[in-house]
């Protein structure tokens, strides 16, 4: 993870870079750095804790200059303590660099550095960049030596450095891990993720792996690592800063909470082609599906919540469109060993297109010849990149860790999938294709309605706020809503440990943890298992736990089941995944708010994992 930025131009550089790493905050936030070219050498200043402090420290003390660079940091290697901070400088202080990755051959390099007389003074495994470029900058010129640099090491890194000797440019390089340039007018950005430039610039070039990027303020230099040089155009950036910003309510999470009616209807509403009764996939996707044959399967990965989308996508699938489906945790699938062959389609579920596992075992199922389609959020991300062909989410900007708008169109999105496979495999009659469409068209007007429970969800979260264990059960459908709504909490709330569970698992262990008071949140909405999950919720009442029951509006025998009831629009149970997410997300976040959590930046998480 962490989020690193390098700036070049006329604008005061301190500010920039500071501005640019408060849109990157999301990725890390333990400890933060800057460091400028000054005309003299190179300043640098870092803190531990959140760029607040770093902001303090460069308030206490000035930066001047036009050239520089800035890192937040999620500490992987080495406590977040100034020290590991970035940037990191060589020997001489003359480099001076900041990295998101993990070199994974930096104990060896070290150890060879170090017996060359390099002093380190960090724990992390970015350190040694900067020593590696200063023994090849002994016999090459500044450009050389870095990409010499690069060559040697193992692992995963976007970089941006400066050196004294090259006090106008900016260098940077990626091989795993994300990197955008921001081309501005006399002016140039590095910058892990597009927000970073926004304000100053639309005009957005995304890096590949294994490319180096020479910056001036009106130069721009992209070659491969071997030296090659190359071509490409930037591209405009159409949304804005302000879809970035929490336009008035208290968190991100909230917000885009609130935004899931708006994101939904981009989502689904947008590809419902009600005058031709079809699901108005773009033709690259069209052509992409129709040529998968009765004989083809699929396998979904995605990680955390992404992968909790992806359970909701297997069960629709083999329902709708009767394809066998396998879903696996990226991180699992990638060392298990799977048997892919020209007849799997992967399915990659990501909101941010850069989680290291999901992309690993993209590659895999690329080398095994299957086809891979990516569900995704980030336009221009590396798994969009490196996918057969992409289904968008267009959810919008995603700034809190927890996701919830993103989760939902995830599910959305593979809503449309099953429906659209269906009927592609004749498994739909006419009258039913039809309940269906309009059921989603009124999608973003149902998740409106479920919204309105906020305040009474809020109470209930009052209520139960103390509370230090939380169980979420539920079935079919609603199995990966109550592992995704235990997540939620857990996530957001650490003080309380939260665990989902299919319901019928209560018996075989869980259940034995129950006593008085122990809250439970069971999804009873309407269903072909209903009656099943009203006899767990007895279970659960008969040993004095208390419910918090989600069920469908108009059900008035579920209240006396109930210790707290909160109820959704009664819909098919085809879009209850959707509609049940908002309380789930609500509760989180209302419990979270009452213990006073840190609820958009909870600690040890960061919003893009892009290390294993
Ligand atoms: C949970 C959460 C994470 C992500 C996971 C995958 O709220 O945000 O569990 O879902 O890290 O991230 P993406 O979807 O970016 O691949």
């Amino acid at each position: 993870m962490c989020g690193i930025v390098g700036y070049v131009g006329s604008a005061p550089v301190a500010a920039t870079i500071l501005e640019s790493l408060r849109r990157l905050e999301y990725r890390g936030y333990d400890s933060a750095g800057i460091a400028v070219l000054n005309g003299h050498g190179i300043d640098v200043r870092k803190r531990a804790g959140k760029l607040k402090e770093l902001a303090a420290a460069v308030a206490a003390r000035p930066l001047q200059g036009r050239v520089g660079l800035g890192h937040t940091r999620w500490a992987t290697h080495g406590a977040p303590s100034e020290v590991n901070a970035h940037p990191h400088v060589d020997c001489a202080g003359r480099i001076a660099l900041v990295h998101n990755g993990i070199i994974e051959n930096y104990a060896e390099l070290t150890a060879r550095l170090q017996a060359a007389g390099h002093r380190f003074r960090s724990q992390t495994d970015t350190e040694v960049i900067a020593h590696l470029i200063e023994e090849h900058a002994k016999r090459l010129p500044f450009p050389k030596a870095f990409r010499a640099a690069l060559q040697e090491l193992r692992g995963s890194y976007a970089v941006c450095v400066v050196a004294e000797d090259e006090p106008e440019r900016l260098y940077g390089a990626r091989h795993g891990s994300p990197l955008i340039v921001g081309v501005g007018r006399g002016e140039a950005f590095l910058a892990s993720d597009v927000p970073a430039v926004l304000s100053h610039t639309r005009q957005v070039m995304y890096l590949n792996d294994r490319e180096m990027v020479e910056l001036g303020r009106d130069r721009l230099r992209l070659t491969t690592l071997a030296g090659t040089p190359l071509r490409r155009n930037a591209t405009r950036v159409t949304w804005d800063v302000a879809a970035a910003q929490k336009g008035g309510f208290r968190h991100f999470m909230l917000k885009e909470i609130h935004e899931q009616p708006h994101a939904l209807s981009q989502t689904v509403g947008n590809r419902l082609d009600a005058r031709a009764g079809r699901i108005g996939f773009d033709r690259a996707t069209r052509q992409f599906l129709d040529r998968f044959t009765s004989a083809d399967k699929l396998a979904i990965i995605a990680c955390g919540t992404a992968y909790h989308a992806g359970l909701v996508g297997e069960y629709m699938l083999e329902e709708f469109a009767k394809i066998p489906v396998d879903v696996d945790l990226a991180s699992e699938f990638r060392y298990r060993g799977p048997m892919l062959d020209r007849r799997t389609t992967v399915v990659a579920i990501s909101q941010s297109g850069e989680t290291a596992d999901t992309l690993a075992g993209i590659r895999l199922a690329k080398a095994q010849g299957a086809r891979v389609l990516a569900i995704c959020n980030t336009v221009g991300s590396s798994i969009t990149r490196e996918s057969d062909a992409v289904i968008y989410t267009h959810a919008g900007p995603e700034i809190a860790v927890a996701s919830t708008k993103a989760y939902t169109s995830q599910v959305g999105v593979l809503t449309l999938l099953a429906l659209h496979l269906a009927r592609q495999r004749r498994q739909v009659k006419e009258p039913q294709w039809r309940d269906w469409l309009h059921t989603l068209a009124r999608l973003p007007q149902l998740v409106e309605r479920a919204l309105k429970a906020e305040a009474a969800i809020k109470r209930i979260a009052k209520r139960y706020a103390a509370a230090k264990n939380f169980y979420y059960l539920g079935r079919r459908y609603h199995y990966p809503s109550a592992l995704e709504g235990a997540l939620k909490l857990k996530e957001i709330c650490p003080s309380i440990h939260a665990e989902g569970y299919a319901a019928g698992e209560m018996k075989h262990g869980p259940i034995s943890c129950i006593r008085e008071g122990w809250p439970v949140v069971v999804l009873a909405l309407d269903s072909p298992v209903y009656d099943k999950v009203l006899s767990n919720i007895q279970e659960v009442r008969a040993r004095r736990g208390s419910c918090i029951v989600i069920a469908s509006e108009g059900n008035r025998g579920i209240a006396r089941h109930a210790d707290a009831l909160i109820t959704v629009p009664r819909t098919p149970e085809l879009v209850s995944p959707i509609l049940a997410a908002i309380p789930l997300q609500l509760l989180a976040y209302h419990i979270a708010k009452w213990n006073g959590c840190d609820i958009d930046q909870p600690p040890n998480l960061a919003k893009s994992v892009t290390v294993e």
